[in-house]
């Protein structure tokens, strides 16, 4: 299955209510609103009369499908209770962009227009409140709104992050709102369950470069989108996510501190030196098995004696058997799961591989076949035998393999 098949169903029967305050902001609500309906989500739109002068309702209807509501005194509604009506049935209450204004009327309990009504009169134990601020830094950084979102937190609201960049007001700071994308991405990590709530998973991904001079080095071919993939999974769940990435060109997961690093020295050092934080381990990097023994510190040239250079070989240390050694794994405090590239009699090789890891659960698949690719099938290996996760995309299996860990790590017989 593709990964855009996968996507349009991961809001699939969510009711959305896409709430816009005035702010500029409100040209990437149009794209949030393409992206929460491409994504399976039914929206509902409501504007306040100053996201009214930055886009235009007719825009949001035509995104949404639906007739966009603006005013408490809309006389659609039978009864002329629209505050009411829309919020009712709703999963989620998301405000993209939530103003400085708009956060601040939230703070006191006001009910001045039909999103701050709407808000206020909604069922909180069930229909949740998420805000995306935006606005200009020195609007962010006042005492008076940093004020506003703890209480607009303590009253049960979600606050998104804000982005650090370039404003459209000329100036640079901290108060823009997410990307379209990054709010999709927020809103499905909203509804996802927290199945590792209160776990710290450190994660490896990718190949590692071992260089053999400033211009050249050893490799392979890992796109790391796999380990990405659980890191982003993971970090849904609740966990708290360290990813230690070899030299990939994927985007970080929201949230999830990652640690940049080459070789895989680098990447040893890296996993020893966050190890002792981590209650899960998953090692899904495809760490070079040798290393060149010399680095030339210059670019090494043809010398036209048609004799190439000879290449001096060592073997890298077995980053996952070591962790999987350590006394904290063996005490059980540290559950370590292992990856496995194999060309041919997966089960045979994935259950020796578990073996000579120390690792209780080993996950195989075919390496050349999957490099690169969005999809892949899963062969989950344990001391009881062996289980098949279906192709799928890469992204769901992570959700897949992150609930089956988090059964695992939580003692339940998966
Ligand atoms: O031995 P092989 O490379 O096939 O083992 C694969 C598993 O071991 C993966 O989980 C990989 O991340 C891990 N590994 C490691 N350090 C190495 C080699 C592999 O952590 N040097």
């Amino acid at each position: 299955m593709s990964q855009a098949a996968n996507i349009q169903t991961e809001l699939a029967g969510r009711r959305i209510v896409l709430g816009l305050t005035g702010g500029v902001a409100c040209y990437k609500a149009a794209a949030l609103c393409r992206a929460l309906t491409g994504a399976g989500a039914a929206v509902r739109v409501v504007m306040t009369d100053a996201a009214c002068q930055f886009i235009t309702p007719v825009t949001m209807q035509a995104l949404s499908g639906h007739p966009v509501f603006t005013s408490p005194w809309d006389a659609r509604p039978d009864d002329g209770m629209a505050h009411i009506h829309i919020s009712r049935d709703a999963d989620a209450i998301v405000v993209a962009p939530a103003s400085a204004d708009f956060i601040a009327r939230l703070a006191q309990g006001r009910a001045s227009d039909l999103l701050s009504l709407l808000c206020l009169a909604r069922p909180a134990e069930r229909v949740p409140l998420l805000l995306a601020p935006a606005m200009n830094r020195e609007m962010w950084a006042h005492p008076a709104t940093q004020r506003n979102l703890r209480q607009t937190v303590d009253d049960g609201a979600h606050v998104l992050s804000v982005a650090y960049g370039a404003q459209a007001c000329g100036e640079i700071g901290a108060g823009r709102m997410l990307e379209a994308d990054q709010l999709l991405e927020e809103v499905i990590a909203f509804f996802a369950p927290k199945s590792l709530l209160g776990q710290r998973v450190l994660i490896t991904a990718g190949p590692t470069f071992e260089a053999i001079d400033p211009v050249r080095g050893l490799s392979n071919r890992s796109s790391g989108k796999m380990g990405f993939a659980l890191a982003r999974a993971a970090r849904e769940a609740g966990a708290q996510v360290t990813l230690i990435a070899g030299p990939v060109a994927l985007p970080t997961p929201a949230l999830v501190e990652r640690i940049d690093v080459q070789s895989a020295l680098d990447m040893r050092a890296a996993v020893l030196a966050h190890v002792d934080a981590a209650s899960v381990f998953i090692a899904t990097a495809a760490v070079a098995d040798w290393r060149p023994t010399q680095y030339a510190a210059h670019k090494i040239k043809k010398d036209g004696s048609d004799q190439p250079p000879a290449l001096a070989l060592a073997e890298n240390p077995d980053i996952l058997a070591e962790v999987a050694r350590s006394p904290r794994a063996r005490a059980g405090q540290l559950y370590c799961v292992g990856f496995a590239a194999e060309s041919g009699d997966l089960l045979a090789n994935a259950q020796a591989k578990r073996e000579r890891k120390g690792v209780p659960l080993l996950v195989g698949n075919l390496g050349p076949e999957t490099f690169g690719r969005d999809d892949n099938v899963l062969l989950l290996v344990d001391e009881h035998g062996a289980t098949e996760l279906p192709r799928a995309s890469k992204r769901q299996l992570a959700q897949q393999l992150v609930t089956d860990i988090a059964r695992r790590v939580a003692g339940v017989v998966a």
